[in-house]
């Protein structure tokens, strides 16, 4: 029944002013990370056609980016390496003087401010593009976890600010936050990408890293995009590891998950707003058909409304 003409509620909308003072959901640069991709060399800036704005950078240029970032109010960033050689084994991945660890050390260095977390997974490290070891064509879970343990630690021991397991193998939160408190990093926050689809909308960020999967897709370790009830328990699961965030990705198709997740558990929420949902954006404000400021706002404003108390997203 409506209340109509005792409640308008147009009221509250009239003014600029007015309605800045019944927003209910603000938006900062403070609730925002920058995923970076970082390469070996110097004076290296590779920008990426499918992610425009995005580039991989060496280290020097990933170091002035940093303190570019902190001075817009930008709290910290999300870092993915790409090394100089892919094995089946991604040895390189948890080389202590690879190159994740050597980046984590110069801008913990240069801007110590910024927080450095790092994104735990082997897609980038191997020959074969898959997220852990390959072992009679399949990936294998157990075999992957102490890969991505060690991982962990070698960047937990070059100062990362957080770890962000992503490798969606079953375990993975609790294998690397035995490895960390076994080696006194009981102290260094784990970030799970506890709901992790298997989205198309992951097509350009695999341009940057180098990482489509050479067999098969990721749909054995990912979440099917079909499904709320499992990405709860896969919450869960994270959180019952040791997970001190837990991660909804993508963000924008997803939006349900984060409320969801946010209602059920009430654990600092993360959302990616992947390259996809990105490039998207940028794609049809070149075409003149949205207002990209305008768009990408308005997305990120209800990724947070949704519940996401960190948004990772290139637009940081
Ligand atoms: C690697 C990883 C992916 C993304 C982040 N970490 C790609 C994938 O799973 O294929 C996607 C990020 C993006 O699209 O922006 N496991």
């Amino acid at each position: 029944m409506s209340n109509y003409p005792l409640n308008r509620l147009r009221r509250l909308r009239s003014n600029k002013a007015l309605r800045s003072l019944v927003r209910e959901t603000q938006l900062s640069t403070a609730d925002l990370i920058m995923p970076c991709f970082v390469i070996p060399g110097g004076d290296r800036k590779e920008p990426v056609e499918a992610v425009p704005g995005v580039a991989r950078l060496s280290i020097d240029n990933l170091i002035k980016l940093g303190v570019e970032l902190i001075k817009a109010g930008i709290p910290g960033i999300l870092l993915f390496g790409i090394p100089q050689h892919k094995t089946d084994d991604a040895a390189s991945s948890w080389d202590e003087n690879g190159i994740v660890p050597k980046a984590v050390e110069s801008l913990k260095k240069e801007v110590p401010d910024l927080a450095v977390i790092t994104d735990v997974c082997v897609c980038s490290y191997t020959s074969h593009g898959h997220c852990g070891i390959v072992k009679d064509g399949q990936v294998d879970n157990d075999r992957s976890l102490g890969l991505l343990a060690k991982m962990a630690l070698a960047h937990a021991r070059s100062g990362a600010d957080m770890v962000a397991p992503s490798a969606m193998m079953d375990g993975q939160v609790k294998a690397i936050r035995e490895i960390l408190d076994k080696n006194k990093f009981e102290h260094t926050p784990v970030m799970g990408y506890s709901a992790k689809y298997s989205s198309a909308f992951y097509g350009p960020f695999r341009d940057v890293a180098d990482s489509t999967p050479e067999f098969g897709d990721r749909n054995t370790y990912q979440m099917d995009p079909a499904n709320s009830a499992e990405a709860l328990r896969e919450v869960k699961q994270d959180i019952a590891e040791g997970a001190d965030i837990v991660m909804v990705k993508p963000a924008l198709s997803y939006l349900d998950m984060i409320y969801k997740v946010k209602n059920e558990f009430n654990y600092p929420v993360a959302a990616y707003n992947v390259s996809g949902e990105y490039s998207m954006i940028k794609a049809a404000h070149k075409a003149g058909w949205v207002d990209e400021r305008k768009v990408a706002l308005e997305v990120l404003t209800s990724i947070k409304r949704a519940g996401a108390d960190i948004i990772l997203t290139y637009y940081a």
